[in-house]
C-alpha cells in the first residue's frame, strides 16, 4: 500500500475574501479525494463570494464562520482546530489577513488558528498588484518566510481588475502539490535520495528541426512524484515537457549530451537511479546554423552515436560508490523479455521495467503501463495493465526492498 501523504490527515482550509474563493471549492474536494478530513473557515469577506454550503457538500462537514460558536461540551474551535491540525492552508489570502497573521491580529477564527497552531502553514497570496508589490505586504511576506510559513505564489496572470499582472492566485493542482509535498516529509523513502530522468531528447538538425521520439515524459514524473510523496529528495532530469513539481529539484536538458552531463553530476549521494528517460541513440553529425533548404529529391543525413548514459555509469561504478541501485526501461516492440534481459547485463543494471510499446494500454502517452520488472537475479515479476502511478510505487518498493 503505497504511502498516501494526506491519507487520513486532518487539513484546515481557510478561506478569505477574493474572487479566486471558488477555486478553493475545487482544492477541497482534491484534498477530501486524497483521503484528508478538512474543516473549511470562511472569513466574512470570504462570505460575499461564495458560501458555507459548498464546502459543506465537498467535505460532509460542519463549515466554520464564527470565532464566537461554541458548540456545547466541545472546547473552542479555534483551540481545538489549531490542536488537532496536520496542515493549515489559506487560499485565497489577502493581502489583509496576511498583514494581520503578521501583526498577531486575531480578530477573526482564521486568524485566531493560524496564530494558535503549530501545524505547518501554507499561504497562496491573491491580490492586485499594486497591493501584492506595496512594501508593506512584501515586508510581511518576508516575515511569514522567516517564520517557515510556506508561502506559494501568486502567479501572474488576468486579474479580477482584468488588468494583466502579478498576483492571481496559484492554481489548486499547484496548491494541491505542495500540500502533498510539506505532509511527505514523514514517507517510507524519507532521507532516501533519488534521480530520475524523464522525457525523450531532441537532437537538433538545423535551426528549425529536430530528431525526438514519442515520449512524453508522464512514466518518469510518475516516478518522481512518487518518491516525493514518499519523502525522498528528488531530483528530476526533464526535456521538453517540464512542469515544476513542488519539493523536487528539475534540471531542464534538450539532448542526450545534456542529458549525461546533468546525471553524471547529480550521482552523488544517490540512493538510486531511475532512468525513465527515451534517450536518443543517434545525433545528426554536424548542426546546421542555417536551415536547411530543400533541394536534390533524397536528402540524407550523417547520424553519430550519441553518448549512452546508463553504459556510462556501468563503466564507473566499480570506482564510484553511487548510484547504489540503477534502475533502466526497456521500450521494446518485440521479444521483450529475451531484450530486457540482454540490456540488463550490458549496461550491469540492477532492475529493468521492459515495457511493449505495441500495446494500446502501455508505452508513450498512455495514461496506463504494463510492464515487467526483472531483476538482475532473473526474477521477474509480470505486472498486469495498471496507472503509470501505481507502476511508479511499486518500483520504489521493488528498489528499496533490495
Ligand atoms: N539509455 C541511456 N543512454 C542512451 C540510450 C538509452 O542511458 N543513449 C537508457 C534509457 O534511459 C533506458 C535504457 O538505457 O533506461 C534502455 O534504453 P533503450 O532505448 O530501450 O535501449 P538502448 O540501449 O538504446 O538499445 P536499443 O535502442 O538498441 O534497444
Amino acid at each position: 500500500m503505497p504511502f498516501k501523504p494526506l491519507q487520513n490527515k486532518h487539513v484546515i482550509l481557510g478561506v478569505t475574501g477574493g474572487i479566486a474563493a471558488y477555486k478553493s471549492a475545487m482544492l477541497t474536494s482534491q484534498l477530501v479525494r486524497a483521503g484528508a478530513t478538512v474543516d473549511v473557515i470562511l472569513t466574512e469577506a470570504a462570505q460575499r463570494f461564495i458560501t458555507p454550503l459548498t464546502f459543506q457538500a465537498l467535505t460532509h462537514r460542519r463549515v466554520y464562520t464564527d470565532i464566537f460558536y461554541l458548540p456545547p461540551n466541545e472546547s473552542a474551535p479555534h483551540v481545538a482546530l489549531a490542536s488537532e491540525a496536520d496542515l493549515l492552508i489559506i487560499a485565497p489570502a489577502t493581502a489583509n489577513t496576511i498583514a494581520k497573521i503578521t501583526n498577531g491580529l486575531s480578530d477573526n477564527l482564521l486568524i485566531a488558528i493560524a496564530i494558535a497552531t503549530d501545524a505547518p502553514v501554507l499561504i497562496a497570496p491573491a491580490m492586485e498588484t499594486h497591493m501584492w508589490q506595496h512594501p508593506a505586504t512584501q515586508i510581511n511576506i518576508t516575515t511569514l518566510n522567516k517564520w517557515g510559513i510556506n508561502v506559494i505564489g501568486p502567479a501572474t496572470g488576468r486579474l479580477a481588475s482584468g488588468v494583466i499582472g502579478e498576483g492571481r492566485m496559484t492554481e489548486p493542482d499547484e496548491i494541491f502539490d505542495t500540500a502533498c509535498h510539506i505532509l511527505s516529509k514523514h514517507g517510507d523513502m524519507a532521507g532516501k535520495r533519488v534521480l530520475v530522468t524523464a522525457g525523450g531528447t531532441r537532437e537538433d538538425i538545423d535551426p528549425v528541426r529536430y530528431l525526438t521520439n514519442h515520449s512524453t515524459g508522464r512514466m518518469g514524473y510518475a516516478v518522481a512524484k512518487a518518491a516525493r510523496n514518499r519523502g525522498a529528495y528528488v531530483t528530476l532530469i526533464s526535456t521538453a515537457f517540464c512542469p515544476t513539481l513542488a519539493g523536487v529539484k528539475l534540471i531542464p536538458v534538450t539532448s542526450a549530451y545534456e542529458m549525461n552531463k546533468e546525471v553524471l553530476e547529480n550521482l552523488m549521494h544517490v540512493d538510486a537511479l531511475i532512468m525513465a528517460a527515451a534517450v536518443a541513440d543517434y545525433r545528426p553529425e554536424h548542426v546546421s546554423s542555417h536551415k536547411i533548404k530543400k533541394e536534390a529529391s533524397l536528402f540524407m543525413l550523417a547520424l553519430e552515436r550519441t553518448e549512452d548514459i546508463l553504459q556510462g555509469i556501468y563503466n564507473q561504478r566499480h570506482v564510484a560508490k553511487w548510484p547504489k541501485c540503477v534502475v533502466g526501461f526497456a521500450a521494446e516492440s518485440e521479444h521483450l523479455q529475451e531484450n530486457a534481459l540482454a540490456k540488463i547485463k550490458k549496461k550491469g543494471l540492477d532492475f529493468i521495467v521492459a515495457n511493449d510499446i505495441t500495446r494500446h494500454d502501455s508505452g508513450f502517452a498512455t495514461d496506463t503501463n504494463k510492464v515487467m520488472i526483472i531483476g538482475a537475479d532473473g526474477t521477474i515479476a509480470d505486472l498486469p495493465t495498471m496507472t503509470k502511478t501505481e507502476v511508479a510505487h511499486i518500483i520504489w518498493d521493488v528498489v528499496f526492498a533490495k
